[in-house]
C-alpha cells in the first residue's frame, strides 16, 4: 500500500504539486485504486476500481489515462524491486516472472535454447536487456518481456543474475565427439583461409569471457549458441560492438555453427573447475 500526502492545504491536484510524499511498502500487483481519505491523504491500493478513479477525475478534471500514468510513474519510482523479487514474481508492469524460462536459478533450458544468465556480467546482462526493448536484437519470446521492464528493473535484474554463482546448462543433445573436436580447433584457431578469427581471441581461451563487452559463452546451451550465430546471420541480432560478431557469423557454414556452439557447451562455466551435468 502506498499513501500519497498533498502537503499544500487545499490544493485541488495532487500530482501538479511537487509537495508529496509518499510511504510504501511496495506491493505493486495489477492495477490501482486511489481513494480520497480526507482532506490531504489519497490511499493507493492494488485492485482495479474504475468507480474511484472516475471520482478522481471528476475531482480533479484529469483524463483517466493521465492519471494512470502519473501513479504509474510514482509508483515506479517508489516500488525500485529487488531484482530477486522480480525474477521469482515479476514486476507491476506485468513482466512475467523470469525463473519461468531462464530457470530458479539461472541456470537455463537446454532444450528450449532459453539462456543460462546466471554469472554473467552484469554490464552485458543490462544491455541485452535495452536491446530487446529497442529492437536491436529482435525475439519473438524475450522482447515483449523486456519491454515491460524499467531501466531500474534492468539493472536491479542484470545484478541479481550477475551475483549468481556460474552454473552450467545442461548438455543437450550430444553431440558426437567429432563434432566437439572439430568446433574446438575451429574456436581455438578460427581459419585463416575464410579470413576468421579465433573465437578464443574475443571470448577468452576458455569461453569464460572477457569483461561487459565480451560475455562468457562457456556452458551455455549449444542450441542458444546457435541461435545467436543463426541470428545474427539472420539480421535480426545486431547489436553487437563494431559487428563483430555479425562479420563473423556471415563467414560461418551451417557446420562451423554448430561445431563451435558443441564445442563450447562442452566446457565448464567455471573458471579452473570441470563441467557439471546439470538437469
Ligand atoms: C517466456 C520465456 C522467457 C521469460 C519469461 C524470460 N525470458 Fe529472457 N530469454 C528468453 C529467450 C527465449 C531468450 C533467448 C532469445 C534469443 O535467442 O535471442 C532470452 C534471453 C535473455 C537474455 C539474453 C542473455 C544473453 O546471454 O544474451 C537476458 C539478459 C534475459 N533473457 C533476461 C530475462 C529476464 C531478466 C527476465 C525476467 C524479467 C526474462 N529474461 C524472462 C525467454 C524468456
Ligand atoms: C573480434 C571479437 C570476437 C570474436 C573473434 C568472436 N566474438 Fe563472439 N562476441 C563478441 C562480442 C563483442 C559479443 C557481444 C555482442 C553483444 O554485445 O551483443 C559476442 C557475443 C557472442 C555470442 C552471444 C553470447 C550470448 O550470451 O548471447 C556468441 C554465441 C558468440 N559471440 C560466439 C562466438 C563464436 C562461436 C566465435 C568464433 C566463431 C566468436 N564468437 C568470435 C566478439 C567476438
Amino acid at each position: 500500500m502506498i499513501r500519497i500526502e498533498n502537503s499544500a492545504a487545499q490544493g485541488p491536484n495532487p500530482f501538479r504539486n511537487t509537495a508529496f510524499r509518499f510511504r510504501s511498502a511496495c506491493q505493486a500487483k495489477g492495477k490501482w485504486q486511489l481513494r480520497p481519505a480526507g482532506d490531504r491523504t489519497w490511499t493507493v491500493k492494488p485492485g482495479a476500481h474504475f468507480a474511484a478513479l472516475k471520482q478522481v477525475k471528476a475531482l480533479y478534471g484529469m483524463p483517466l489515462q493521465v492519471l494512470f500514468a502519473c501513479l504509474a510513474m510514482l509508483t515506479g519510482s517508489v516500488c525500485a524491486q529487488s531484482g530477486e523479487k522480480i525474477a521469482k514474481a515479476g514486476n507491476a508492469a506485468g513482466a512475467p516472472a523470469c525463473v519461468t524460462c531462464h530457470g530458479p536459478s539461472g541456470q537455463g533450458q537446454s532444450t528450449t535454447g532459453f539462456p543460462r544468465l546466471a554469472g554473467m556480467n552484469a554490464g552485458y546482462l543490462v544491455r541485452q536487456l535495452q536491446n530487446f526493448q529497442d529492437g536491436a536484437r529482435v525475439n519473438p519470446i524475450m522482447g515483449p518481456v523486456a519491454k515491460l521492464l524499467s531501466a531500474a528493473d534492468r539493472q536491479a535484474l542484470a545484478t541479481y543474475y550477475a551475483g549468481l554463482p556460474a552454473i552450467d546448462a545442461a548438455v543437450s543433445p550430444a553431440a558426437t565427439a567429432t563434432t566437439v573436436a572439430s568446433g574446438e580447433t575451429f574456436a581455438q584457431n578460427g581459419n585463416w583461409s575464410k579470413g576468421l578469427p579465433a573465437c578464443a581471441q574475443c571470448h577468452g581461451t576458455k569461453g569464460l569471457g572477457v569483461g561487459a563487452t565480451f560475455p562468457k559463452i562457456a556452458g551455455q546451451s549449444s542450441l542458444y549458441l546457435s541461435n545467436q550465430l543463426l541470428a545474427w546471420q539472420a539480421g535480426t541480432r545486431k547489436n553487437d560492438p563494431m559487428g563483430l560478431m555479425h562479420g563473423i557469423a556471415l563467414k560461418l557454414s551451417a557446420s562451423d555453427v554448430s561445431a563451435v556452439a558443441a564445442y563450447y557447451a562442452t566446457l565448464s562455466s567455471v573458471a579452473d573447475k570441470p563441467r557439471s551435468a546439470n538437469p
